[in-house]
């Protein structure tokens, strides 16, 4: 029925208001604002009308700027290739992904580090980002959600968007139960004070930095275990821990198969914020109990979700990710991501040599800093935007308890990170 002949039904049963009305899904409404990097878009776009010549440095978004290695190039160029002759041409993938690129993450994400996952509990998707938001399809209104503060602002507005949060308040959603992630508690949320069915964490942590101990996490899994919650697990800046002991996978921590659902990206492990790929590992022993009493498993939801809702990744995005997986591959993503982790150092030396409080940079992209006394985070963007013309991202945009701190990325290149930092050291 188009929008005509619903307006002239409506007007036939004398309810076109309240028709109407009933026709979005109104938490869209309820959203705040502009989605957080649209939101500094705006602002930046705004100046820059202004100032037309000023010669920005991009620290705010974690987009990366380094060329994507050359094994995930010719992985890619190979699978072009492929798609010019009607012989070895490929159409619709699976949807859950190509065998190959799952069986290679099973073995070199998992096995390589103790954990067995089977290829068929690992979907390919676009990216960490979709996944997270897409995996509150699986449940119910009443869910009570558990999520750090500050955090990733997906999750949040994945669950607004869901009407599972209740009235904003405040700056916080009156059914959200947060976890505050501050300098007293090193960024490490303590376990929730009531009884919570969904948690979402994110470790190393966008955008603290902050990442969790095998104990820390299994303080978790024991929790979630034993109050039958699920943690959704984002592990998207995974490839950044350079710390002996801090566990890569949350299915390194034993029962975690049995509470836990992964989510991992190629965006920032490999530079495909462009190309878009990324998975998320649904292990079969996770299951939840029906309203009949009946045990459903979340990984037969998710494969019933995806083959109705997505078509699969592209061919060549996956064929790009597999080429990772090479041993050239795995040497040219890690000396990236290494080149990306000395920007971080970089800018934690000198805003610290500079007196600031700053935290994360050594296991993550993020360097997450206290702004000077009586500013605010957004005041303090500001400041830098107008000042120092260095983008980056209040912290308050995470969540209430980020407010207080601003975000840097390190995935510029380093000459405009030391630029950057040039441009900080002049007062
Ligand atoms: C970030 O800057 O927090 C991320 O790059 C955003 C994203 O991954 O969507």
């Amino acid at each position: 029925m188009d929008v005509k002949s619903v307006a002239t039904v409506c007007i036939i049963h004398n309810q076109k208001i309240n028709y109407r009305m009933s026709i979005i899904n109104e938490n869209f409404l309820k959203l705040q604002n502009n989605y957080l990097f649209s939101e500094i878009n705006k602002r930046v776009n705004e100046y820059l009308k202004e100032n037309p010549d000023a010669k920005l440095i991009r620290m705010g978004i974690g987009d990366v700027t380094q060329p994507i290695s050359k094994a995930a190039l010719k992985g890619m160029h190979d699978a072009v290739d492929r798609l010019s002759s009607a012989d070895t041409m490929v159409g619709y993938g699976p949807e859950q992904g190509y065998a190959d690129l799952r069986s290679a993450i099973a073995e070199y994400d998992f096995k390589a580090r103790g954990v067995e996952i089977s290829p068929d509990e690992v979907f390919i998707s676009d990216g960490a980002k979709s996944d997270t938001a897409n995996i509150v399809d699986l449940f119910s209104n009443e869910v009570k959600i558990a999520i750090t503060d500050p955090v990733y602002p997906v999750y949040v507005d994945s669950n607004v968007i869901s009407g599972r949060v209740g009235s904003y308040q405040e700056g916080k959603w009156s059914e959200i139960v947060y976890l505050p992630c501050n300098a007293e508690n090193k960024f490490v949320p303590a376990l929730p004070e009531k009884h919570v069915n969904l948690i979402y964490l994110c470790f190393p942590n966008n955008p603290t930095g902050a990442v969790l101990t095998k104990e820390q996490l299994k303080r978790w899994v024991d929790y979630a275990l034993k109050e039958k919650a699920i943690i959704l697990y984002d592990a998207a800046y995974v490839a950044f821990i350079r710390e002996e002991g801090i566990p890569h996978s949350i299915f390194e921590i034993e029962g975690a198969k049995e509470c836990a659902i992964e989510f991992r990206s190629y965006s920032k492990t490999a530079g495909f914020t462009g190309v878009r790929c990324g998975y998320t590992v649904v292990p079969k022993e996770l299951k939840v109990k029906a309203s009949s009493g009946e045990d459903v498993a979340l990984h037969g939801m998710w494969k019933r979700r995806q083959t109705t809702k997505f078509n699969g990744a592209s061919f060549i995005s996956q064929q790009g990710a597999l080429a990772i997986y090479t041993e050239e591959g795995r040497k040219e993503i890690r000396e990236t991501v290494d080149y990306y982790l000395n920007n971080a150092k970089m800018i934690s030396d000198v805003m610290s040599d500079l007196g600031f409080e700053v935290y994360g940079a050594q296991n993550s992209p993020y360097v997450w800093i206290k702004v000077p006394e009586g500013q605010t985070s957004w005041s303090f963007f500001d400041y830098l935007l107008r000042e120092k013309n260095l983008i980056t991202t209040p912290g308050v945009g995470f969540g209430p308890e980020g407010e207080g701190y601003i975000r840097f990325s390190s995935f510029g290149d380093a000459e405009s990170v030391k630029a950057a930092m040039e441009r900080l050291k002049q007062d």
